[in-house]
């Protein structure tokens, strides 16, 4: 196994050699092996790509019972459905109805990929669903859904190898490998987003945070207003859009932010609050950093149920006598809104192994805490 390498722009150091993958692989497939043992019938097993292809075929390898395979991606997420179901599956090659299936995972993180499919697959008709992983990060995995199999568990850090890629790059690699945040230069300028549904406290942390790691908090209503009040060029051609009634275009909020970063070139680094909202606007921030030899360092996802989200919207609503929110279908809608809109981005920057997701329940200095703890890893 090869000391440090170097996928695509960032480092990654060695984290789990072949020899301990094919040793759990083997213990994962005696346990399958012995629970379909008197299986009456012929199990179908699913690989879901990209991911887990070399996992499905080291494990088929050792599965001694007569079964199918077929393969299936699913589609990222589109638009939420009344279901909560917001993807599709794709290229699903052979019929499932009434049939078994082993669905072979390469890594379970939040859980939101295994669930979907989950739900997916027993709406086509699979009249029952196994789930096998390679990999877990349980301080990650809060759904109910039973993990049938799970050959390895791991921390909540981001990896690369064996099927699983940083940016479709490392895939094939035969160990797995983890991303070096201690050689990530510490004395980099760093860049965080802080992410959450309304009433998360996103601001909050926000705002003790810069405090405590000496950071600039970028908020983009707040830049808009200041430039307004300043009457620049950008603050003219922004009030005019919004006395119009027109939303402020992606070009003009990302000016501000260029502006923003290009005035503080002192500053420990950045929190960004409030964007980017669409994968649109994360490709060109990205851009942005990229042009400065920077980077989006981690994006801090504040956690807390829907539920919560809605009692705290309704009781926000209340307190400020705003009638209209505190009617239950106009809150549900805006908190489906808000999971169809950041889930697309929140993928983009899993992929990007940077998301970090962080419980978001509790008191404001225990979450703080936890956040802290994150973003004391960067710093
Ligand atoms: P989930 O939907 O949050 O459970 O995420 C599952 C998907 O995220 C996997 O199928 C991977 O594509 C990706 N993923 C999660 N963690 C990692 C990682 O550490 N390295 C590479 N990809 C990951
Ligand atoms: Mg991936």
């Amino acid at each position: 196994m090869e000391g440090r390498i170097l996928v695509k722009d960032r480092y990654f150091v060695p984290y789990i050699p072949y020899e301990r993958l094919e040793k759990a692989i083997d213990a994962v497939a005696e346990r399958i092996n012995h629970d379909f043992k008197n299986f009456d019938g012929t199990p179908i097993i699913l690989c879901v790509l990209n991911g887990s292809i070399l996992f499905t075929g080291e494990l088929m390898k050792r599965l001694n019972f007569p079964c199918e395979f077929t393969s299936v991606r699913l589609s990222s997420y589109e638009g939420t459905l009344s279901t909560g179901v917001t993807r599709k599956v794709l290229g699903l090659t052979s019929s499932i109805k009434g049939r078994t299936v082993i669905v072979v995972e390469d890594i379970v993180d939040t859980g939101k990929t295994i669930t979907d499919l989950h739900a997916l697959l027993l709406d086509a008709g699979a009249a029952d669903v196994k789930i096998c992983t390679m990999l877990l990060k349980p301080e990650v995995y809060k759904k109910d859904l039973k993990l049938d199999y799970v050959a390895m568990e791991i921390e909540n850090r981001f990896i690369v190898g064996f099927g699983l890629d940083y940016d479709q790059l490392g895939r094939n690699s035969k160990d797995i490998y983890i991303l070096d945040s201690k050689t990530e230069e510490k004395t980099a300028m760093k860049h965080f987003l802080i992410f959450g549904p309304p009433g998360a406290g996103k601001g909050t942390q926000a705002a003790k945070l810069i405090e405590r790691f000496g950071l600039r908090h970028v908020s983009t209503g707040d830049l808009l207003r200041r430039e307004i009040a300043a009457g620049t060029a950008l603050g003219l051609q922004a009030k005019s859009l919004i006395d119009k009634g027109e939303l402020v275009p992606d070009k003009v909020v990302e000016g501000m932010i260029a502006s923003e970063l290009d005035q503080h070139p002192d500053v420990k680094g950045f929190i960004f609050d409030g964007f980017p909202r669409t994968t649109a606007q994360a490709e060109h921030l990205d851009a942005m950093l990229a042009a400065r030899g920077q980077q989006v360092d981690a994006v801090l996802s504040l956690m807390i149920p829907d539920e919560t989200v809605f009692e705290r919207i309704r009781h926000r609503a209340e307190i400020e006598n705003r009638v209209d929110d505190t009617k239950p279908e106009i809150i549900r809608n805006r908190i489906a809104t808000y999971h169809s809109k950041t889930e697309p981005v929140i993928s983009y920057y899993k992929g990007k192994g940077v998301y970090r997701e962080i419980d978001g329940l509790g008191s404001i200095d225990e979450v703080f805490d936890r956040v802290s703890a994150v973003m004391e890893e960067y710093l």
